[in-house]
Parts: structure tokens; sequence; C-alpha cells
């Protein structure tokens, strides 16, 4: 006697390749951050940021950022997606909060005691980060340009950023990574 066996719904996603972790992301941007010849193809610019588009692995953005001294990204988060990135030359500073943030419907917020991180990254140095993950990122240095890879996956739809006064957290707009580069 032959027992039918249940029909399984087709996934369309099952020939696809799997969506890039942020292990395959830090593997990336680390890579990239080792291609010399690369990294100092970016044109850098005393008064700001200057950035390229990359390729990502698996359909996820990246990005090469050139940083001068005393330029930062302001608070901000990444929505749904996840991402890693790694300084390639000088060094950056990441602050970040080891908390989750509620989703929407709220304009500011006070943050707990004891929910800053801070890491120093530099050249060689990065991380990995999950969905919503909070952060601001800075090159604190003087004198010294700072250079980095970043990927996100899925793309960047939308991110938010905020202002932040001593404790308190204010949702202050929501951009498109168009505006935000
Ligand atoms: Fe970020």
């Amino acid at each position: 006697m032959s027992v039918p066996s249940p029909s399984l719904p087709s996934s369309p996603s099952r020939a696809a390749a799997p969506a890039p972790t942020q292990a395959d992301l830090l593997d990336f941007v680390r890579r990239t951050a080792a291609d010399a010849e690369l990294v100092a193809s970016l044109p850098l610019d005393p008064e700001g940021r200057t950035w390229v588009r990359l390729q990502g692995p698996g359909g996820s953005e990246a990005w090469l950022i050139g940083w001068p001294p005393g330029t930062g990204t302001g608070w901000h988060d990444h929505a749904d997606s996840v991402g890693a990135f790694l300084t390639a030359s000088g060094e950056l500073t990441e602050n970040s909060l080891a908390t989750r943030l509620p989703t929407d419907g709220w304009k500011t917020l006070e943050l707990t005691e004891g929910v800053d991180r801070v890491r120093r990254l530099p050249a060689g140095r990065g991380r990995g980060f999950g969905r919503h993950h909070v952060h601001e990122v800075l090159n604190e240095s003087r004198d010294r340009h700072a250079i980095s890879v970043h990927a996100y996956y899925p793309p960047l739809p939308r991110i938010r950023r905020y202002s932040r006064t001593g404790q308190v957290l204010r949702l202050e707009q929501v951009e498109r990574p168009e505006d935000w580069q």
C-alpha cells in the first residue's frame, strides 16, 4: 500500500542563493578592505565624506566611505537590515545602544543607564550587526582620514535618524539611503 506523500508548496526562493548573513557581510567587508588598490582609489575630500557604491554579495548594498577628521553619521538605525562594516585605514569609533528600540509610534525616548557601548575600530577591525541596530560612527582623529567598507542586507529601505541629549533620544526624520549618503 502506498501512502501519498504530502505535496510541498513550491518555494520560489529555494533555487536562489541564501540571503547573506551578518557573517557573510563581515567576511565581504574584510576582504574588500584588504584590497589596497580599491581602498586607495576612493577620492578623499577634507570637507566631507566621500563614497563609492560597491557590489555586495547576494544582492546586498555596499559602500566604500571616506571620513575626514571630525566627521560622523549622527545616531541612526538600519530598519530591518543586517549589516557589517570594517575600518580599512585610520580609525573609527562606534557608539551604539545595547537595547532594542520600540519600532514605531514614539518621538522621544529616555534611555536606561548602562545601554551605551563604545568600540574603537582601528584598521582591520569591524563588526557585524543585527536588525534594528542603533549607532553612530565617527572619525575622532584630529588629523587623519579614515576609510571603511559597509554592507547591508536587504539593501537599506530607509533609516531613522535620531538626535540625542543626555539619555533622551529623539526621532528626527526618516530618510532614504540616497539622502543619507
Ligand atoms: Fe549605520
